[in-house]
């Protein structure tokens, strides 16, 4: 328009038509806003209603979109956080001995998390559960942890480890003592399918957790999972914590030796307590699925055929597979020998403990002993098929030296192999509702 030299006259008939609009707008704008006022009422009114009828279930919302279930458009904020909800947060965080810790056990609804909850329970400690309960496997055998904890007056709160509000508003009500931090992104294969759930869980939620804790008053002091995965590539036998971690061989285990850097840091800048301690291969009832000793049991049961890896120079896979009660005995020794953070309000005051710990079993057993233990217990020859290992992030071996653990808090695995795999089958048949095989009458013992 502002190049026609001769439109006055259509000018002004469109400045009084812009005015017409102008004045439209405003009334439309008026009537608009209130109906989006009233909408926006009866909206937050359903929600408050919807919220306060489904609860207390429900909280957090997912992260990686692509394995959860829930939405995360129901956060944390004005869901699942009433009068009641708070009083089981309480309940369940309140230690029942003299001097007993408070903790946050994070990943609560997980193999490891369930197993630490009931012991540390049972010994008179206040435990309070978190697990975003994603689907990454069955969700369904977290929801029935889930409910064993809660049989054992474990709440657990449903909520991730990147909503900020949520982890705000339980170090508001509790003062816990200590963070038990096992919620991860667990498994090495997955990461080549699904790379960004291990940064958000493992690097960005573990971060998320540390910023919560080093601003909580007091500071928690935090123990949580690294991974015999960080040796990755290391050629020394067995795996001593002064060994080199940095040939990774899995996105896996780079989050978990960023962890261990990022742990660094925390307790550096804002005197956390921080201990970590990489598992090897923990197994035992209440299992992870995603895991060899799981699934094989799984496909030897339905006469499916199972793969068993050799490397690439024709050697045996072997595992350092520690049974899960020595884990636990493990992670408490490492809580009770947790010294105080020494920030306070986001502030450091004085050095503060960081440590890093293996916790496994210290003799590896290759990946045929193992099928034929399994073969042993359920009564099935497996179909084996024995394949080159393919590069998938995978290690040849891996053998714990715990020294360490053993001179600063007694740590001593005591549960071989096959005595683990029988506890596992017990569990499994009876979880799964599986009809044992008739015996032979000489009972096979394959091992
Ligand atoms: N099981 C092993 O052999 C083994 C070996 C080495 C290290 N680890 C480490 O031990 C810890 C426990 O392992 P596990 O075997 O019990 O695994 P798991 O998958 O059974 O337990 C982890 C739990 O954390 C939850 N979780 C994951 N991301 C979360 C998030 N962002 N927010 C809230 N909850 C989240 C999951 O829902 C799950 O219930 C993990 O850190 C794992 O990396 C395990
Ligand atoms: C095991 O680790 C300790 C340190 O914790 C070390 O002194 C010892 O030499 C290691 N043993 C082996 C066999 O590597």
């Amino acid at each position: 328009m502002a190049f026609s030299p001769d439109l006055s006259k259509s000018t002004k008939l469109e400045r009084y038509n812009s005015y017409l609009r102008r004045v439209n707008n405003t009334k439309l704008l008026a009537a608009s806003s209130k109906l989006l006022f009233r909408v926006t009422l009866l909206v937050a009114l359903l929600l408050v209603f919807f919220f306060t009828l489904n609860y207390p279930i429900g909280g957090g919302g997912g992260q990686n979109a692509s394995i959860h279930t829930t939405s995360r458009f129901f956060s944390s904020g004005f869901y699942g956080t009433g009068a009641a909800w708070e009083k089981q947060v309480r309940q369940s965080s309140t230690p029942r001995r003299p001097n007993g810790f408070s903790i946050l056990v994070t990943g609560a609804a997980g193999f490891v998390g369930t197993h630490c909850s009931l012991a540390l329970r049972k010994r008179g400690d206040g435990v309070l559960g978190l697990d975003n309960f994603n689907s990454y496997y069955d969700p369904s055998l977290k929801r029935a942890r889930q409910n064993l904890l809660s049989r054992n007056q474990i709440f657990t709160v449903e909520a991730d480890l990147n909503d900020t509000p949520m982890l705000n508003k339980l170090f508001d009500i509790v003062p816990f003592t200590h963070v038990l931090h096992l919620a991860a992104q667990a498994g090495v294969r997955y990461a080549m399918k699904n790379p960004q759930s291990y940064v958000q869980s493992n690097i960005a939620g573990f971060i998320n957790l540390l910023e919560v804790a080093k601003a909580a008053v007091p500071q928690p002091a935090i123990v949580w999972a690294s991974s015999s995965s960080v040796y990755g590539l290391n050629k020394d036998n067995p795996f001593s914590e002064m060994d080199r971690t940095d040939q990774p061989a899995s996105l896996y285990a780079a989050t978990k030796k960023a962890g261990e850097e990022i742990a660094h840091t925390y307790n550096h800048i804002y005197g956390l307590s921080l201990t970590g301690l990489r598992f090897f291969t923990v197994y035992g009832p209440w299992g992870r699925p995603d895991m060899a000793y799981f699934f094989f049991t799984k496909d030897i049961l339905q006469g499916k055929p199972i793969n068993i890896y050799k490397t690439h120079d024709g050697t045996e896979v072997a595992r350092d597979f520690t049974y899960v009660d020595d884990i636990v005995k493990g992670c408490v020794g490492a809580l009770d020998t947790a010294e105080k953070s020494t920030g306070s309000g986001g502030k450091k005051r004085g050095p503060a403990q960081l440590r890093v710990y293996n916790l496994g079993n210290t003799s590896p057993v290759g990946v045929g002993r193992l099928v034929s233990i399994l073969e042993g217990l359920l009564n099935v020859k497996a179909k084996k098929h024995v394949i080159t290992m393919p590069r998938n992030g995978d290690v040849p071996f891996t053998h714990a030296n715990v020294t360490l653990a053993h001179k600063d808090f007694a740590y001593k695995p005591t549960t071989d192999l096959a005595t683990g795999l029988r506890k596992f089958v017990k569990w499994y048949v009876s979880y799964y509702g599986v009809q044992p095989k008739v015996k032979k009458d000489t009972p096979s013992e394959a091992e």
